[in-house]
């Protein structure tokens, strides 16, 4: 058997699980009615199916209206919105799946007048629970939170996932930053963690002593002056005596959220040793998490006893079907994340909210689904990066006659360069198992040729598609075409360019950034010039604060609101919003402002084939998520 520690049984109180593999919350905000909807309905279906022992899942809203968040958040207080959560927790059921309920208060009240402790928000005003809960409220909140464990009991959960960790409510009173209070929930540890202590009795009489009740533990801030496992191992040891079924060992505040939700900047397994030192403090079941990303280390942490059981968000989203894959030992078909957050964060994409870049079918289960084709076509696809080769692998998949050709010698398009920035090997793993999959398909791959419209229609397709990327924007300045001057796909291209010492980038976006990463050494001045405000305006918050604490640690200069008026030997002219005009030095100079489709065939072909599509970048530029996203909508509609 592959990974017999992970696929063991394993029990958190009174709930078996099948194996030791937990889905942590992640919060798809798919509702949009407060209700489970199909889109939420297919994507728990399709993570249950995949052979996880259990999902932790949002918490509904447990005091309408009082504390409502809006439309994207779950309520449970009314028959028509509790049926849809019955049925979602039957479909993870019947598919060999538990599903806990994370048990959760918002830290924040909203006031529509002035009160003492808020601060003005629009024309609310919003008070930390932390500072302003009277005894009263806590009495208030601890019912209404037991209340919502034994709602969560009638309704079918498993067991509670009480949150106390993540910069929420519990973990501010936990934590000696952000609970300054004097009563009995302030000062000592002790009366720090009351109302978690008072909580796990509560619920545990509410809901039932047999119950299922884990804690989400904050184990560490990573902040000075904050929590460390000095206290949390106390904590743990406080909350075992009080019921408590099991520990999940998170680490991070709203402040360092960077170690939460650890990106490609951190290593794997980030947050093991907070599992360790808790399990060696405590006797109930302990949960490693954060970027646990293969099941060899899944396997590795419970074999090594640094905690039972193993916790993954980001890994299921990328592939439900990792369990299933692992206990098969099919390592080579597990498609792994990448751990860039660009698509599965904050607003996720916009337009289509949280998705992934690695698998297109994330959040779009309930649309996207691969059926037999009725007629078989012969199809022809033009370019071998990602939407290249996706666009292959779902038309093949479904039925049909796959012809891709590819210019170069190799596939993987622009993956082939973006794995090059630092950090970014995830595109390199992108790329092996798009490749392994079209592999495992019938699609004739023609490598090293630039076809022609000819070639293309001598094949007699009845479809096509364009997947032929994207070129460089060429910024209209005076002086773009010195021969100091390169497009950053060149850089990336041609390691043996002599840039110099004093080293000018043109665009602050992510390709610029992490070109300046990739470029910065001791000896090198790099400046990246930006046009907005801010620069990498579209990553997401915890990449781009680990990017630029990089690029400022390496002393790159990032100048925005300027432009770049002309570029001229040895120098750039620089100017900003106020008319200012500066020399930046500059041996060489780099341009990274965006990218242009490139599909001049298109035009060409209308006329002459049945069926023309253009996906990924020739479509529209975008990163691998939308050229996979799109690919897939083409390989689905042929
Ligand atoms: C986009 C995103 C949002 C998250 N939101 C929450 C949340 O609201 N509450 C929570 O307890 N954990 C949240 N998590 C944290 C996950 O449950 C998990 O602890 C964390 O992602 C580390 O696991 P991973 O590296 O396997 O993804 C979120 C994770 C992600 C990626
Ligand atoms: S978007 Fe990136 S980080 Fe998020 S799940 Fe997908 S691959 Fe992982």
């Amino acid at each position: 058997m592959y990974f017999p520690n992970i696929f063991q049984e394993g029990k958190i109180g009174t709930c078996l699980l099948k194996n030791r593999l937990i889905m942590s919350l992640y919060p798809t905000k798919y509702s949009v009615d407060s209700r489970i909807n199909e889109r939420m309905l297919e994507f728990c279906k399709e993570r249950a199916s995949g052979g996880v022992a259990m999902i932790v899942l949002d918490c509904p809203c447990l005091d309408y209206p009082k504390a409502y968040k809006g439309p994207n958040e779950l309520r449970f207080d009314a028959p028509d919105f509790s049926e849809g959560i019955k049925a979602l927790l039957n479909t993870i059921h019947g598919r060999g799946a538990k599903a806990f309920m994370q048990l959760n208060y918002p830290k924040e009240r909203i006031f529509d007048h002035e009160v003492p402790g808020a601060k003005q928000k629009g024309n609310v005003w919003v008070a930390p629970l932390v500072k302003i809960m009277t005894s009263e409220d806590a009495n208030n909140i601890l019912a209404i939170m037991s209340k919502g464990a034994k709602r969560a009991r009638e309704l079918g959960y498993d067991g509670i996932e009480i949150q106390a960790s993540y910069g929420d409510f519990i973990s501010q009173l936990l934590s000696p930053i952000s609970n300054k209070r004097t009563d009995e929930y302030g000062g000592n540890l002790e009366n720090r963690a009351r109302f978690l202590i008072h909580l796990l009795k509560a619920v545990k009489q509410e809901a039932g002593n047999d119950y299922p009740v884990m804690v989400k533990l904050v184990c560490d801030e990573f902040v000075e002056g904050g929590l460390t496992l000095n206290e949390t191992t106390v904590i743990a040891q406080l909350i075992e005596q009080s019921g408590c079924d099991a520990i999940l060992a998170s680490g991070g505040n709203k402040a360092t959220k960077r170690m939460t939700i650890p990106s490609h900047y951190l290593p794997p397994g980030t947050l093991v040793h907070l599992a360790r030192a808790i399990k060696k403090a405590v006797h109930i079941p302990v949960i490693a998490v954060g970027k646990i990303n293969t099941p060899e280390l899944a396997e590795k942490v419970i074999n090594e006893k640094d905690a039972d059981f193993v916790a993954m968000a980001r890994a299921l989203i990328a592939d439900p079907y990792l369990p299933i894959k692992a206990k098969a030992g099919q390592l080579e078909d597990i498609c792994s994340c990448a751990y860039d957050l660009e698509d599965c964060a904050n607003k996720g994409v916009k337009g289509l909210g949280r998705s992934c870049i690695v698998n297109p079918f994330s959040g779009q289960e309930y649309r996207f689904k691969i059926t037999p084709v009725s007629q078989k076509k012969k199809v022809v696809i033009v370019g071998g990066g990602p939407a290249g080769i996706q666009a292959s692998i779902i038309a093949s998949q479904r039925g049909h006659e796959v012809i891709l050709y590819e210019k170069e010698e190799s596939l993987g398009g622009q993956l082939l360069l973006a794995s090059k920035a630092p950090f970014k090997e995830g595109m390199n793993e992108a790329l092996r198992y798009l490749k392994h999959s079209i592999g495992k398909t019938s699609t004739k791959v023609i490598l090293g040729k630039a076809v022609s419209l000819e070639e293309i229609l001598s094949q007699k397709p009845d479809a096509v598609i364009l997947a032929t990327g994207s070129i460089s924007c060429l910024p209209n300045i005076p002086g773009i075409n010195h021969s100091f001057v390169y497009d950053v796909k060149t850089v990336y291209e041609r390691s043996s360019i002599e840039l110099g010492t004093d080293i000018v980038i043109l665009g602050g976006g992510d390709i610029g950034c992490e070109t300046a990463d990739l470029l910065s050494q001791d000896s090198r001045n790099i400046t990246v010039v930006e046009l907005c405000d801010e620069p990498l305006k579209r990553m997401k918050d915890i990449p781009r604060e680990e990017l630029l604490n990089r690029l400022k640690e390496k002393g790159v200069a990032i100048i925005t609101s300027c432009k770049v008026l002309s570029i001229e030997e040895n120098k750039v002219i620089t100017e900003d919003r106020n008319g200012f005009k500066k020399d930046v030095k500059a041996d060489s100079v780099i341009f990274a402002v965006g990218s242009i489709p490139v599909n001049s065939l298109f035009n060409s072909l209308l006329s002459l084939v049945e069926e023309i599509y253009l996906v990924g970048d020739a479509n529209e530029p975008g990163n691998l998520g939308a050229a996979l996203r799109s690919a897939t909508e083409i390989g689905l509609k042929i």
